[in-house]
């Protein structure tokens, strides 16, 4: 089989399509990484913290889980109130209006589950909506107003959360963020700055801009901000479920708001929504137990990849030059199968046998020289990944040893920027994460596929990946926002973790990215020093400083809570890029 792999790679003139089909049909059995029914290891069920971490990217939401906690909550309920809180708290980042995924570890019985509660497309979806009368991509029904709107999934999968794995009625777990949104809170810089910068888009809708610029202007630093349409829907919320933002007074609005400005929802999209339990994808590495998102997050896929070509060196043995090296080969050739194969698992069939396979990784790893960068023009071709400037990532380990990895999202900076009146919901700009014109570049030059392609109630593929690691004697609980490169930090963070760091200097280290094309690396201001560099250069890597969307935001709001269960030591840790975030342990 090796042979095979080798012939393949040096000829490069079979397509990837035709390497899938005939390594399934070599792989026959082959070691799967995703498991129909997991349950962690029993080293890590033995224990309870007796204690409880969480870490947010806002304290009020940190808050808001920790005091649900103390009600009796387990971490499942505060993980509701800490989406919920986020939701009032941190709207540029994620919302009822959004969607998010998980990954939750039940210590009673040790089942490992994904939560996908990701958007769907509506059923009249149209590419032609998302197309210039000259053909060309038109970004702005894209990224803004109703259209880049999926249906959301969030109080689904929040009310999926409680009824399933909470110990609390919704009342009592949404009661902090109801709280929060009726008597106000003071707004921080990064809500603050993401309105200025969007406030000719909020402009356009006028519950948009009643919401988010009720003086004619952005608050003000120190100023109390009041959010009362969303309170109500959050009362609901509490009171009847999901039902009424799906099915009852609140998807009325939410309608007739979306139909008012332009867009295509109708009242079956938003009734025949379902958050969904999957499995997850888990991978076993040098010890460790990493539990993961499966589609559609492609993020765990390539997480699987790439640490399974990883799993062929010693990366502690090799100077930083060469373990950057590696490591970023391995990204390169895991980010080129991402956008190729995988998209919605309820719409496309996508060849996962083979790219969870140790096996397939075998033969990528062969491909690797041990001094030099493969241009990815050498790889056959495949897509990049579509960044984004906007999602939150938290973290919880509760006292008996439940643990919620969640990461949420309305896609960019405050979603669509479209606040459907009356509900104080700000919609998403998820449609965006679909190739929703197939073969055409996006703003950003690069191309989608066809099995990410939109269609009537699917799923658009996701770089969301909250992870869960379990090694021998330490678990982590991990994730970030960060669009493409969310899988590169997920990644990087738990390289460190394995390598003994702290949760405090995994949130903090330096990143560096890598996603196939650009053939470059993307680095933070000193990710490296000058000898690696140097290094690196001579290899025949390219740097850019920044991230691959062109901004110069801090990469990533990476929340970690970590359990060295010999010591019995609980730690939570913020990304100190951005001061608002906390992590506690109580
Ligand atoms: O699901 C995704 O992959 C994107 N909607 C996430 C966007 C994102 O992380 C933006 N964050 N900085």
């Amino acid at each position: 089989m090796e042979e095979n792999h080798r012939r393949w790679f040096s000829s490069q003139a079979l397509s990837l399509p035709v390497l899938a089909l005939s390594l399934l049909l070599m792989l026959g059995s082959a070691a799967c990484a995703a498991d129909a029914a997991p349950r962690s290891a029993p080293s890590s069920l033995a224990q309870r913290p007796g204690h409880a971490a969480i870490a947010s990217a806002n304290f009020l939401a940190t808050n808001a889980g920790l005091e649900v906690l103390a009600r009796g909550g387990n971490a499942f309920d505060a993980a509701v109130a800490v989406a919920a809180a986020l939701s009032v708290v941190e709207p540029e980042s994620s919302g009822l209006g959004g969607g998010f995924m998980a990954v939750l570890h039940r210590a009673k019985d040790g089942r490992d589950v994904f939560i996908d509660a990701r958007e769907t497309a509506p059923a009249a979806v149209n590419s032609k909506d998302y197309l210039n009368p000259d053909g060309s991509p038109n970004r702005d029904t894209a990224l803004k107003g109703p259209l880049s709107a999926g249906i959301p999934g969030e109080p689904a999968g929040l009310a999926l959360i409680a009824q399933r794995y909470g110990k609390l009625p919704l009342r009592e777990s949404l009661a902090p963020a109801i709280r929060i949104a009726r008597d106000g809170f003071k707004p921080d810089a990064r809500l603050r700055d993401a309105i200025a910068e969007e406030q000719k888009n909020l402009r356009r809708w006028p519950a948009s801009a009643a919401k988010y610029l009720p003086a004619d202007a952005p608050p003000v630093a120190g100023a109390i901000w009041r959010d009362p349409d969303q309170a109500r829907t959050l009362e609901l919320l509490a009171a009847h479920g999901d039902a009424d933002f799906y099915r009852g007074a609140t998807a009325k609005k939410l309608i007739a708001a979306v139909h008012a400005a332009g867009g295509n929802w109708s009242m079956a999209d938003l009734a025949s929504y379902r958050a969904k339990e999957r499995a997850p994808i888990i991978v076993n590495y040098r010890g460790y137990r990493i539990i993961t998102a499966p589609p559609p997050s492609s993020g765990g896929v390539a997480i699987a990849e790439i640490l399974n070509i990883l799993s062929g060196y010693d990366l502690g043995q090799l100077d930083q030059a060469h373990r950057v090296h590696y490591i970023v080969e391995a990204m390169r050739r895991a980010f080129r199968d991402h956008n190729d194969y995988l998209g919605d698992p309820d719409f496309v069939k996508m060849p996962l046998q083979m790219l969870l396979s140790p096996y397939y990784a075998d033969g990528l790893r062969q491909s690797i020289l041990p001094d030099k960068a493969t241009p990815s023009s050498m790889l056959p071709a495949a897509e990049a990944a579509q960044p984004g400037m906007h999602t939150t990532h938290f973290s919880i380990i509760d006292a008996d040893g439940n643990m919620a990895s969640v990461t949420s999202t309305v896609n960019y900076t405050l979603g669509s920027t479209f606040v459907a009146a009356g509900t104080g919901v700000l919609l998403n700009d998820e449609m965006d994460d679909f190739a929703l014109v197939p073969n055409q570049p996006n703003v950003y030059g690069l191309l989608g596929s066809v099995a990410n392609a939109p269609a009537p109630g699917k799923r658009m593929l996701s770089s969301m990946t909250p992870s869960i690691v379990i090694g021998p004697t330490r678990t982590a609980v991990i994730g970030s926002p960060g669009g493409s490169t969310i899988i590169t930090q997920v990644l990087e963070g738990i390289l460190h973790f394995i390598d003994g760091q702290s949760a405090q200097q995994i949130v903090a280290d330096k990143r560096y990215h890598h996603q196939y094309l650009p053939d470059v690396i993307f680095v933070e201001p000193d990710t490296f020093d000058a000898a690696t560099t140097a290094e690196l250069g001579r290899m025949g890597y390219r740097f850019r400083l920044g991230d691959p969307w062109g901004s110069n935001e801090a990469w990533g709001f990476m929340n970690v809570v970590t359990w060295n269960r010999s010591s019995n030591r609980l730690d939570a840790a913020s990304d100190p890029r951005h001061p608002s975030g906390l992590g506690k342990v109580q």
